[in-house]
C-alpha cells in the first residue's frame, strides 16, 4: 500500500476562544485539504486541539508550517512523523470531541512512549491504534 506522511501533534486553543474556532477551522480545513490531498482528524476536549495531518510530505509540511503560526493556538508541539498507509482516506479533516476516557487513553500511550523512549526509537504504533480505533467510530 501506497505510504503516505503523516504528522500530528498536539497544542492549546488560545484562552478565552469561542469554540465557534473549531467550526471555523474544520469549514476552511475541509475546503482547502482536498486540493492538496490531505486528510486526517482533528480532536478537541477542554482547550487542547490534537491533530493528524496526512498526504505528501511536502504538502503536510507546508500546511503545518501555517498551522504553527495560526495565533487561535499555541504552544504547538509534535508528536509523530511518520510514513504510512493513509489512514482517514474518506475524510478531508474529520473531527472528534475526546472524551475523558479518550484523554486517559492517550495520557497512557504518551507517557508510556517516554518512558520507552528513553531505551529505544519512538513508538508510533500505538498511537497510530489509537487512531485507528477513532477512525472507526466516525460517521
Ligand atoms: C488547530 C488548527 C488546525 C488547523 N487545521 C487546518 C487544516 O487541516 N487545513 C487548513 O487548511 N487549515 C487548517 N488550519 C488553519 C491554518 O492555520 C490557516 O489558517 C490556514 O491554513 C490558512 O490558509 P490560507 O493561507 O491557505 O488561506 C488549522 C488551524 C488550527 C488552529
Amino acid at each position: 500500500m501506497e505510504k503516505v506522511f503523516q504528522l500530528f501533534y498536539v497544542s492549546k486553543l488560545k484562552e478565552g476562544s469561542n469554540l465557534s474556532v473549531i467550526d471555523q477551522i474544520l469549514q476552511h480545513s475541509r475546503a482547502s485539504n482536498p486540493k492538496k490531498g490531505i486528510t486526517g482528524i482533528l480532536m478537541f476536549r477542554a482547550g487542547i486541539f490534537l491533530q493528524l495531518l496526512e498526504g505528501e510530505e511536502k504538502e503536510v509540511l507546508e500546511l503545518f508550517k501555517k498551522i504553527e503560526k495560526d495565533p487561535r493556538h499555541h504552544h504547538v508541539m509534535q508528536l509523530l512523523a511518520t510514513k504510512n498507509p493513509r489512514l482517514f482516506e474518506d475524510w478531508s479533516m474529520s473531527y472528534r470531541e475526546l472524551s475523558e476516557l479518550d484523554v486517559k487513553m492517550i495520557n497512557e500511550i504518551l507517557s508510556w512512549n517516554r518512558l520507552i523512549n528513553a531505551e529505544r526509537d519512538v513508538d508510533n504504533s500505538s498511537i497510530l491504534y489509537m487512531l485507528e480505533r477513532f477512525k472507526h467510530a466516525l460517521r
